[in-house]
């Protein structure tokens, strides 16, 4: 049987012992539909070489030094969820069994492997690996995305997007930007997860009327560790559905988060879910900057009052000297008020930088909204604010989609500056 190399099975072999792989690979190299892609001497290679080679089936060793075998076919499948792992094992005890079938293995053989047996089972597991991967090469339609946590770790699916609210000055309404946007963004196509990085005095929670029993303090100590169990047990589920992660239930507790885990804790939240709104503090500290650092759109917030312009302008000449592309930068202005005169056309001439939302003040549906914890957009959405909340929730995805196509373009004048050098 004579096969491209594209429809051949793409064989991973893991054990750290060279007879073994040697031994593997002679048993298969006679075989034309069988390619080995790569061999590997431990978990942490494996993980390497799957990422860059992708195969089909990985044969994998149970006991090797420093990860073991069930670990890695965990790791593994999060970065190759096409890829079919056999166990090879000299270990018959249910429990080995068990554990690998609950990290994902789909078969195993015992050691030393019998030519016949190994073939077969190779053969057999790649049909399901050759599926998945079809379907995986599609754009997945929405809808057969799983609820809650959703694989958004599959990588031809698109990681999810960081939203961060900001502003240099305190109270001008990023928590209640925050909230609206995140209420009004999440679906069960497109899970959103709320984050109150304001550590030391946050109040997402209060907003929601939520009770908070975990924080980002509980993430934050175990951030080598995350997986979907401990991150959805520290979530809460408001009742929309909205999963948010609180700041710690007192201000002293926030000292003991660093900016390295924050950041962790949301390259892992935007693999699991379409939508990160993070709400800030004021502070430009490193817990800021390590936001800052993964944001995909930073909502920039100021009222129309010189003090909180002012700011927002030092926040502008901030954002440039960190090199923050301007094409991620929406600016918000809140509290608007026809009476008082300064209008989102003049702050913007004054900043020279376009106002991306304009919400009026309405100082009784705010005070309402806080006080019985129930989001604007979840009563009445006919109200001007409500309607600007709404506006201004299409712009964020029209700016998502912006920022993309310009740095796109940005990337491919690049490539083609180096080609015609
Ligand atoms: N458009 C608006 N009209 C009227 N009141 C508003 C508006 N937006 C926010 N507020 C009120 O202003 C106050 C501050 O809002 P919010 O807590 O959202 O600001 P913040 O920037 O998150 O403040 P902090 O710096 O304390 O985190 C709240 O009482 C809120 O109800
Ligand atoms: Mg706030």
């Amino acid at each position: 049987m004579t096969e491209n190399s594209e429809d051949k099975i793409r064989l991973l072999i893991v054990d750290d012992h060279p007879p073994t792989r040697e031994n593997i690979r002679k048993l298969v190299q006679f075989e034309q539909d069988i390619e080995v892609v790569g061999t590997a001497r431990s978990g942490e290679e494996a993980l390497e070489i799957a990422r860059e080679t992708q195969p089909d089936v990985v044969l994998m060793d149970i006991n090797m030094p420093g990860m073991d075998g069930i670990s890695a076919t965990e790791a593994l499948l999060e970065d190759v969820p096409f890829a079919q792992i056999i166990i090879l094992s000299v270990q018959n005890e249910t429990d080995y069994m068990r554990r690998a079938m609950l990290a994902g293995a789909r078969d195993f053989i015992s050691k030393p492997p019998s030519g016949d047996e190994l073939i077969s089972t190779i053969r057999t597991v790649s049909e399901r690996a050759k599926e998945t991967r079809k379907k995986l090469s599609k754009p997945v339609p929405q809808h057969e995305l799983p609820g809650k946590m959703q694989g958004y770790g599959i990588p031809s699916r698109p990681e999810g997007k960081i939203l961060t609210v900001y502003s240099a000055k305190g109270g001008v309404g990023c928590t209640t930007i925050a909230t609206n946007l995140a209420i009004g963004l999440n679906s069960e196509e497109t899970p959103v997860v709320l984050v109150d990085a304001s550590l030391q005095f946050g109040d997402v929670s209060a907003f929601l009327n939520l009770q908070v029993k975990n924080s980002l303090a509980d993430l934050a100590s175990r951030v080598n560790e995350l997986e979907e169990e401990i991150v959805q047990e520290v979530l809460m589920k408001h009742e929309t559905g909205l999963s948010v992660l609180a700041a710690p239930a007192r201000p002293e507790m926030a000292d003991e988060v660093q900016a390295d885990q924050v950041r962790k804790i949301l390259q892992y939240l935007r693999r699991n879910f379409a939508y990160v709104i993070v709400d800030t503090s004021s502070t430009i500290d490193d817990i800021t900057l390590a936001v800052l650092d993964v944001t995909d759109v930073l909502l920039a917030v100021a009222t129309p009052e010189i003090p909180a312009i002012k700011d927002a302008r030092l926040l502008f000449d901030l954002l440039t000297a960190l090199d923050f592309p301007t094409s991620r930068l929406m600016f918000v202005l809140n509290r608007t008020d026809r009476r008082i005169g300064i209008t989102a056309k003049m702050v913007s001439d004054n900043l020279k930088h376009p106002v991306h939302g304009d919400i009026p003040i309405d100082e009784r549906a705010m005070l309402l909204s806080v006080n019985k914890g129930v989001p604007l957009l979840l009563t009445d959405k006919t109200s001007p604010i409500a309607k600007a909340m709404l506006d201004l929730l299409s712009e964020v995805k029209e700016h998502l989609l912006a920022a993309e196509d310009t740095e796109l373009e940005d990337a491919e004048q690049d490539r083609a500056r180096i080609f015609n050098r």
